[in-house]
């Protein structure tokens, strides 16, 4: 996708090789901060600390660990690669891509002679990001079918009545290689010129809906708004949401969606006015082998300061809102919580299935009950 009208990815090999570099997502919108990456544990860093981040991103940039594991000095023996894999696996715990990237790398490389596995590391890195375009691309397509359908039911998709949007979290193409999941269907409506509308969610604590999905829906021209994080069920009561559309961080087999926290909520609040709920997944996102999501998907229970502190740039205290100037160029942290207070930050929650409208793959969209089924019957198999 586009930044400033220049075509980016968000990870991709330096030319000269032995590095990859990626967008700094922590610095996001203030600041396009690229970073380069050349050993696994400045991966680590990056996954952990979330300069990298999202399902999809996750799985790519884990495939780049493993490459760069290789390349620059962890090793090549079978026990290097097992270790390589369990360094990038304690990394982030809710995301199964990241699981998924590991292992078939794993799977790769342990089949090679040892002198052969930093070549093919490299290689499938590359094949793994490719993939993930073509896979949210295909995702981008069957959610504009279902958006165009929507849309003129509901007498809706011109500019003076745009289809209404709700998403959650970022799930642009940030936090993929690129074009995003739940937000695929959204640029490809309109570059297909079916007006659309969105409606950010804040995205509590770290603020991904405001800092990052806006950032790239406003780089795209796509018409939004950011509302805070309790916004949505007034909205939807209101008529204001046509559907939401979320990504997912780990999909069970049975269809429970386990998202940024706080999409259980507006799941909830969907069901409760009869706004379709879609959640955008490519295969990697599924966990074939769960099957009950509240019980089994491991939650991310990150650091506490993410409540208790807010990022952002100070601005001249003389602006008058439309003119805001930033009164220096570094992000500034400052606490929102009494000193004293306890804070906690449960990361993802899942929502179950049965307030799943569809779920959005690249092999089309599949109701929560079906959705094996539809990765079964079409004699492709199970991607694992
Ligand atoms: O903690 P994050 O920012 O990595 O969480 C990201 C999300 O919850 C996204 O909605 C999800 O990964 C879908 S990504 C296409």
């Amino acid at each position: 996708m586009k930044i400033n009208q220049a075509f980016f990815r968000t990870i991709w090999p330096v030319v000269e090789g032995g590095a990859v570099e990626i967008i700094d997502q922590t610095q996001l919108p203030h600041r396009l901060h690229i970073v380069r990456i050349a050993t696994l544990h400045a991966m680590v860093y990056a996954i952990k600390h979330m300069q990298v981040r999202g399902a999809p991103l996750i799985g790519a940039a884990a495939a780049y660990g493993m490459a760069l594991g290789l390349a620059n000095g962890d090793g090549a023996q079978d026990a290097d690669i097992e270790r390589t894999g369990e360094a990038l696996l304690q990394s982030r715990p809710t995301a199964v891509n990241l699981r998924w990237a590991v292992r078939r790398m794993q799977r790769l490389l342990l089949a090679l002679p040892v002198d052969e596995r930093a070549a093919a590391a490299w290689r499938e890195a590359v094949v793994i990001c490719d993939e993930d375009v073509a896979l949210n691309q295909a995702i981008g397509q069957h959610g504009l079918e279902m958006l165009r359908a929507l849309a003129s039911a509901r007498g809706r998709g011109s500019a003076a009545q745009p289809l209404q949007i709700l998403t959650h979290c970022n799930a642009g193409w940030l936090a993929t290689v690129d074009w995003g999941t739940a937000l695929a269907p959204i640029y490809a409506a309109h570059e297909a010129g079916l007006a659309v509308h969105v409606w950010v969610d804040e995205t509590r604590p770290r603020n991904q809906g405001a800092a990052l999905t806006a950032w790239e829906l406003a780089q795209h021209g796509v018409p939004h708004t950011i509302i805070s994080d309790n916004a949505g069920g007034h909205l939807m009561q209101h008529g204001k949401v046509d559907c939401v559309i979320v990504g997912a961080d780990r999909v069970t087999a049975t269809g429970d969606v386990c998202n940024k926290i706080g999409t259980y909520l507006k799941a909830l609040a969907a069901y409760d006015n009869d706004v379709p709920f879609y959640a955008a997944v490519p295969s990697p996102t599924i966990d074939w082998g769960m099957q009950d999501g509240v019980r089994e998907i491991p939650i991310e229970e990150r650091d506490a300061d993410e409540v208790h502190y807010m990022q952002g740039l100070v601005m001249d205290s003389a602006s008058d809102g439309l003119h805001d100037k930033p009164t220096g160029h570094a992000m500034q942290r400052i606490r929102i919580t009494p000193l004293g207070s306890q804070a906690a930050n449960p990361a993802f929650d899942v929502t179950p299935a049965r307030l799943v409208t569809g779920i959005i793959t690249e092999r089309g969209i599949a109701t929560p009950a079906v959705l094996r089924q539809l990765f079964s019957a079409d004699g492709r198999g199970m991607p694992g």
